[in-house]
């Protein structure tokens, strides 16, 4: 077979990114991966709605079996949301041997553990990029780019919605409502934005960042959580005539033996570099004993940024069928004996 095919389980903000991507960047997705790309079939809710981007000859279908079933699509794109439809599609995709990339934090900081095991099963690779800060290639530079370092602590801004409605209020003199309107209306917020404003989401990408940095087990119990639906410009404004901004930050810190992760808004010094993050920005501050303090800054939520993080995964899912190597997901080889290390570590 000459190209690859990909079946896409939704059609939104994201999935609408992933089709604009790949016909745009077809040539430079040829050359990282030496075939055509092609999206075969792309499930829906609804065939009849208007839609704003261009499918070509793709199928649309409300059926999920029409691409589980498809011994042509080799590759799963997940980003419909939602979690156990959503799960149970990936697991079967999984046992059928396909591959998986999937944008949905909700999905992976509840069952992550577990789908990774059933990709390693079946030799299958599930890659989640998209899953925390959009655009933003922080799970491969936690798990790639400082591999070799051993992480002390993450802090930074991984909701889009939240910055957004931050900014605006504080900058533009929105009310939170009109704020949290325009989020919605741009794409940002989650389906339903309550995730967004209480904290959920960051909550959901701490926990999987956590996992990752620290090659523990974080449940989402044990991330305190506190959101912005209670702020009021009012408190915005008396921060500013102190010299503070407000910012809904994520931390992950390990000290003392002890793995400590929490999302609270917190004031920072207008001088502070997470200060200048703003609209649907994120950024993610990584301390590392050996690489000292790195930054990660980009856009953390929208359609196309979000759909480069997808197609990374795409690009790497390819790539190591060409090698042969699929199932080893994000931590890869390392995940056995780094587990070991950690528990060591954890356990002193
Ligand atoms: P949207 O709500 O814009 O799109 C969801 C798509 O999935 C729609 O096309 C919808 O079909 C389809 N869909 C939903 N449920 C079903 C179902 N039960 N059966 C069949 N099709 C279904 O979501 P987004 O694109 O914004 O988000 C998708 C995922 O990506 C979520 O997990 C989200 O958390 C994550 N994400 C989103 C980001 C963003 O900036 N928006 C950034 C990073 C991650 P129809 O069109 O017919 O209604
Ligand atoms: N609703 C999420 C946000 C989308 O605003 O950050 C990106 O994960």
């Amino acid at each position: 077979k000459n190209g690859v095919s990909i079946g896409l389980f939704g059609l939104g903000t994201v999935g609408s990114g992933v089709i604009q991507l790949i016909h745009n960047h077809q040539e430079e997705l040829f050359h990282q991966v030496g075939c055509d790309v092609k999206v075969k079939t792309v499930l829906v809710r609804n065939i009849e709605k208007d839609r704003d981007v261009q499918i070509g000859d793709t199928e649309l279908t409300t059926d999920p079996n029409k691409i589980l079933q498809d011994p042509e699509i080799d590759i799963i794109i997940e980003v419909m949301g939602g979690v156990e439809e959503a799960r149970e599609h990936i697991i079967k995709a999984l046992n059928a041997k396909k591959h998986v990339a999937t944008a949905n934090k909700d999905l992976i900081a509840l069952y992550g553990p577990e789908l990774q095991q059933i990709a390693a099963e079946n030799n299958c690779d599930l890659f989640y990029e998209a899953s925390v800060a959009g655009g933003v290639p922080i799970l491969r530079g936690l798990s790639d780019g400082l591999v070799s370092d051993r992480i002390q602590k993450l802090m930074g801004i991984v909701n889009g919605t939240t910055n957004y409605i931050l900014t605006k209020m504080d900058e533009d003199g929105f009310s939170y409502e009109q704020a949290l309107k325009e989020a919605q209306e741009l794409g940002f917020a989650e389906a339903d934005p309550t995730a967004d404003v209480e904290g959920l989401d960051a909550a959901r990408k701490m926990a999987i960042l956590a996992r990752l940095a620290f090659f523990t087990n974080v449940a989402l119990d044990d991330v305190e959580v506190d959101g912005i639906s209670q702020v009021a410009v009012e408190d915005l404004n008396y921060g500013k005539k102190l010299g503070l901004t407000m910012k809904l930050i994520g931390l992950a810190h390990f000290e003392n033996q002890q793995l400590e992760v929490s999302v609270q808004p917190t004031f920072l010094a207008k001088s502070h570099p997470l200060a200048a993050v703003k609209n649907e920005y994120n950024a993610i501050y990584v301390n590392g004993e050996a690489v000292g303090e790195t930054m990660f800054y980009g856009p953390g939520a929208g359609s196309l940024p979000t759909a480069t993080a997808v197609m990374s995964d795409v690009v790497a899912i390819i790539k190591n069928m060409r090698l042969g190597v699929n199932g080893h997901s994000f931590v890869g080889p390392r995940f056995a004996g780094a587990l070991k290390a950690a528990d060591q570590r954890f356990s002193q």
